[in-house]
């Protein structure tokens, strides 16, 4: 599945904080059909993000400039590395990400320090759900990175809508509509419910969004305020 790596991939694995490492086709990991053009995209891992995505995630971070950053699925850091690469770049802000796999939380952290990146990176051990549950009131993230697993992602969303911690933009994963017939063993029914999900929180949550429909896909939407967090009055 590896195909010779060009000189220029080297540096874009430098530039997002990420260890030389091998890249391979997506075509050649993931599960796909014609229209997503997975040929044309490359991954890292099987379950890591693609490098487009973390070239547009790390070029959201130094456009928008947030201040913090919320990333739901840790996995081996790499999504947080090019995050937390984005706000070295930008000389503040920092990248909190959870993940509840004790083994994918030392491989990251690790990671995390290797790149000299673990001052712009709060790393938690735990579930999304209850770390967001956790949160203390007032916290608002300029970004949120949704990519841990597709049936908690639009719970996730709505946990934080309710606190009034989605300050800006929502970043959704995995969102092709090929996926229901690409990635049957994630549940046909799971993918459904968040593909519907995410249409119901462009529509009723957000200002506008940008859909990115090749490889796995990205949602990136802009949150509209909530004026009075529903969390306000507990
Ligand atoms: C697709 S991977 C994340 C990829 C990573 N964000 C990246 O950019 O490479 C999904 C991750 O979600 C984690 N996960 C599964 N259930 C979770 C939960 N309840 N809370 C937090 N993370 C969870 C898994 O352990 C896995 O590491």
């Amino acid at each position: 599945m590896g195909r010779e790596q060009p000189a220029e991939w080297s540096h874009v694995l430098r530039f997002l904080g990420l260890p030389a490492m091998p890249i391979f086709p997506e075509s050649g990991v993931g599960d796909h059909v014609p229209e997503e053009r997975a040929e044309l995209f490359h991954a890292l891992t099987h379950s890591g993000t693609e490098l487009e995505s973390l070239l547009m995630l790390h070029a959201l971070v130094l456009s928008f400039k947030p201040e913090l950053i919320l990333e739901t699925g840790t996995d081996t850091g790499l999504g947080t590395l090019a995050l937390a690469s984005a706000a070295a770049k930008n000389g503040f802000g920092k990248v909190v990400t959870v993940d509840n796999d004790e083994q994918k939380y030392r491989t990251a952290n690790a990671a995390f320090r290797s790149a000299g990146l673990e001052r712009y990176v709060e790393s938690h051990l735990s579930g999304s759900l209850e770390y967001i549950g956790g949160l203390p009131a007032g916290t608002s993230f300029g970004m949120v990175f949704f990519d841990s697993r597709s049936r908690l992602r639009i719970p996730e969303f709505e946990a934080l809508y309710a606190r009034g911690a989605l300050g800006n933009l929502a970043v959704f994963h995995d969102t092709s509509k090929h996926r229901i017939t690409t990635q049957p063993h994630k549940g046909t029914d799971v993918l459904r419910a968040y593909l519907g999900g995410l249409d119901r929180i462009a529509k009723e949550y957000c200002t506008g969004e940008i859909v990115m429909p090749y490889s796995r896909g990205m949602r990136i939407m802009q949150v509209k305020p909530l004026a009075t967090p529903l969390t306000s009055s507990i």
